[in-house]
């Protein structure tokens, strides 16, 4: 059985002293691709480089909201440095993380919204499709999709969408990836989004180090723990495992465009 994490960080300092050998064992261990996401123009370029050295990691690069910088002017800049990053690495497959996060930030709402555009934008000249990141925003992110054409549309990252705002989502051409959280024993609506992503839609992540699902909460995430999101999804969609893993595997190859 082979899996695809869409979604993880492996340039975060948690991996500074073993990654080398977590990606040896990563490997290993059946994640045959996995795409390191970028959030930031640092984090970018280390992802970037990450997917330069190692032949089955990917990487993402874009300015998350929790990382945009305090006016337009520096921020512009932030993204001709992304477009930078991405158009110099066939390995970039998408732009992102990038979205909106009122969880975090409430203060700068406006501009949070400027540089999602900016970015759908520059992924549109590029290409690419995007990877989304929003948090107690979930309205005004699916609003600005509605309205802005994302040529080659893109993935809710660690989605938390429920209900009809998930439909909404799924209509509108974009791909779900489920993290961690759909494990937890608390998760009260696990089951219902997953039963409502059709199954050329679905991706799972790790969104590592950070969200190791159950039963390994509170450790540090690494991709191999991508099977326990697998396995979820197997048991509410009342398929096996290995089958999850081939469908997940097939749609991120087709949304990043890797062949
Ligand atoms: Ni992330």
């Amino acid at each position: 059985m082979e899996l695809f994490d869409s979604h993880c960080h492996l340039d975060d300092e948690k991996f500074d002293e073993d990654r080398e050998q977590i990606i040896q064992e990563i490997k290993e261990d059946g994640v045959t691709k996995l795409v390191s996401a970028g959030y930031s123009v640092e984090s970018s370029k280390k992802a970037s480089k990450l997917s330069d050295q190692y032949e089955f990691i990917y990487a993402t690069a874009g300015v998350s909201p929790n990382d945009i910088s305090q006016t337009k002017e520096e921020l512009w800049k932030m993204i001709e440095e992304i477009k930078n990053i991405a158009s110099q690495n066939k390995k970039i497959v998408a732009i992102g993380e990038i979205g909106l996060d009122y969880y975090w930030n409430q203060e700068n709402k406006e501009l949070q919204k400027l540089a999602f555009i900016k970015q759908i934008e520059l992924a549109n000249e590029l290409s690419l499709p995007i990877v989304i990141h929003t948090r107690k925003a979930n309205e005004d992110t699916l609003q600005i999709l509605k309205q802005i054409q994302v040529s080659k549309k893109g993935i809710f990252h660690c989605c938390s969408l429920k209900g009809d705002l998930l439909k909404q989502a799924i209509e509108l051409g974009f791909y779900i990836s489920f993290a961690g959280p759909i494990t937890f024993k608390n998760s009260k609506n696990a089951d219902e989004m997953i039963g409502i992503v059709p199954d050329d839609r679905i991706l799972v992540e790790t969104d590592s180090p950070y969200l190791s699902p159950e039963p390994l909460r509170g450790t540090r995430n690494d991709s191999r723990n991508v099977k326990y999101m697998a396995q979820k999804i197997a048991e509410v969609k009342q398929i096996d495992v290995a089958t999850v893993a081939k469908i997940t595997y097939e749609n991120a190859e087709r949304i990043f465009n890797i062949m």
